[in-house]
């Protein structure tokens, strides 16, 4: 083992000691300790679900990345191990940047990622190329070979520079595919996919999609897959521009739903959606379930927000709650992995609730581990109602809000009041499709976030919270005349 590697792993084991657990969020993965961005190497092996992390052990500011690891029967409650990649390596010196998992015909476990090597005179930018590990699920050992995929291997112009992000999978023939974010010649970025017969040697496969300015400038962490009868591609795009209700400024995780050819290597795209309509959510990953579940986890953080954060904490960062996808009308629907549901406790059902140009608060519907079920129709489906609102995480002083208004078709998330002193995103709608006025949610709180699943899954807008952990109102207004059915669970993980 290297010594940057043990180095961290005695670093981690002695200060995680000093974590208060019950300031890290209860149900949603956060650093052993330091800093986390993406989920890398997403994935089953040996038996138990394995997820890696972007992670800084020594800091709670981005640096040196490092891969982080947890382990995992359910994908809810989570157990460290320790860390399984350094910057070690004259490849990877600066940085073992985001990448992905498989299983190997040998039963090893195979890992992907970038090195990123930054280049003084270029100003520190960083010479991305990709780079093997093989391991058991606890040591990993990087190839002699690496790297084994660099820029030399892309089309004409392919810049080093802009080039990461593996996400591996295995075919049905045993071959392996994967497909990498990178930038051309003319500026513009692409996902490449290159395959390989054994997961050491990979040729150029195809250029399977490209930017051409529309939907931000480089794209990060792809993911590729079939759903449904259809193929999802999964792109984390920087710098975008708004559009319409569907993307904010900045950073967004974005899919395209197509069709995609082997033979000729051609995606066709038929649409792209914001996976996520919240404000906190980036860089997300897939794996396959041995129940054959597409599920998904993403970064819960706005990489613009980082910087803005005026917490001292000695861990930073946390993951999504895993997401079971599927595709219906070119729409990815997300729900919460199913294994959830076995944390529920202290059910409290109120149904058939007629509420008339009222606020409503109900004893025992509050808390911030909260698994909330409303649905919500007009009394009269002709007259409608004119707005519905549910406050959660609130006090006195503090709320954030989920809102809708039929007449527009409009859902939104509002954190303005959350208690965040620097944030400059911090409201965003998005259309819903509705019959007079008949919308269910679902919302997962834990201490720092709230996730909203709309109507099924077909919707859902995340948001980290920095609310004191005091505020655990939850109520309901509704202008008109509506009736809501409630079920709330506590969590106890
Ligand atoms: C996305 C990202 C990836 C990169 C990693 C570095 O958040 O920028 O493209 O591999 O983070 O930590």
């Amino acid at each position: 083992m290297s010594q940057a590697l043990n180095e961290a792993r005695h670093y981690e084991e002695e200060t995680e000691l000093q974590i208060d657990e019950t300031e890290r969020p209860a149900f949603h993965l956060s650093p052993r300790i330091g800093w986390m961005n993406d989920p890398n190497g997403f994935s089953f092996y040996g038996g138990k679900y394995h997820l890696f992390y972007q992670y800084y052990p020594y800091s709670s500011h981005w640096g040196p990345m490092h891969w982080g690891h947890a382990v995992s029967d359910d994908m809810i409650r989570w157990t460290y191990l320790p860390a399984a990649l350094a910057p070690d390596e004259s490849y990877d010196r600066d940085g073992c940047f985001s990448g992905s998992a498989v299983t190997m015909r040998d039963g090893k476990q195979l890992l992907m990622y970038t090195g990123a090597v930054s280049e003084k005179e270029f100003g520190g930018a960083f010479v991305q190329t990709q780079n093997l590990a093989v391991g058991d699920g606890l040591d990993y050992v990087k190839y002699k070979g690496n790297p084994v995929i660099t820029a030399a291997d892309l089309p004409k112009g392919g810049s080093p520079y802009d080039f990461r992000d593996p996400k591996m999978w295995r075919e049905e023939d045993g071959s392996y595919g994967v497909v990498i974010a990178c930038r051309n010649e003319g500026g513009y970025t692409q996902v490449v996919l290159f395959r390989s017969e054994d997961g050491m040697r990979w040729d150029f496969d195809t250029v399977l999609a490209e930017n051409h300015d529309r939907i931000g400038r480089m794209w990060e962490c792809p993911d590729f897959f079939r759903l449904d009868g259809k193929y999802v591609l999964l792109v984390s795009a920087m710098d975008m521009l708004p559009s319409g209700m569907e993307y904010h400024s900045g950073n967004n995780c974005v899919y395209f739903v197509g069709e995609y050819d082997r033979e000729t290597g051609i995606f066709t795209e038929e649409c792209d959606h914001a996976a996520d309509y919240g404000i906190d959510f980036y860089a997300a990953q897939t794996t396959l379930t041995p129940d054959g579940r597409r599920v998904m986890i993403g970064w819960m953080q706005n990489p613009d927000t980082t910087s803005l954060r005026t917490l001292t904490h000695p861990v930073f960062g946390q993951m999504s709650i895993p997401r079971e996808l599927s595709v219906r009308d070119g729409v990815l629907y997300q729900t919460p992995v199913r294994e959830l549901s076995a944390y529920r406790t202290d059910p409290v059902v109120r149904e058939n609730v007629r509420l008339d140009d009222a606020d409503l608060s109900i004893h025992g519907i509050s808390g911030r581990l909260v698994d909330l079920e409303v649905e919500i129709r007009a009394q009269d489906p002709v007259e409608g109602y004119r707005e519905f609102r549910c406050r959660f995480a609130c006090d006195e002083r503090f709320y954030t809000e989920f809102c809708f208004r039929p007449k527009d078709s409009v859902i939104s998330i509002d954190r303005k009041f959350s208690g965040q002193r620097r944030a400059i995103i911090r409201h965003r709608e998005a259309g819903i499709s509705h019959e007079n006025g008949r919308l269910s949610f679902r919302m997962i709180l834990d201490r720092y976030s709230a996730e909203v699943f709309v109507n099924g899954g077909e919707k859902v807008m995340t948001v980290t919270l920095e609310t004191p952990r005091e505020a655990e109102g939850i109520s309901f207004h509704v202008k008109g005349k509506a009736i809501l059915n409630i079920k709330k669970y506590r969590l106890e993980i």
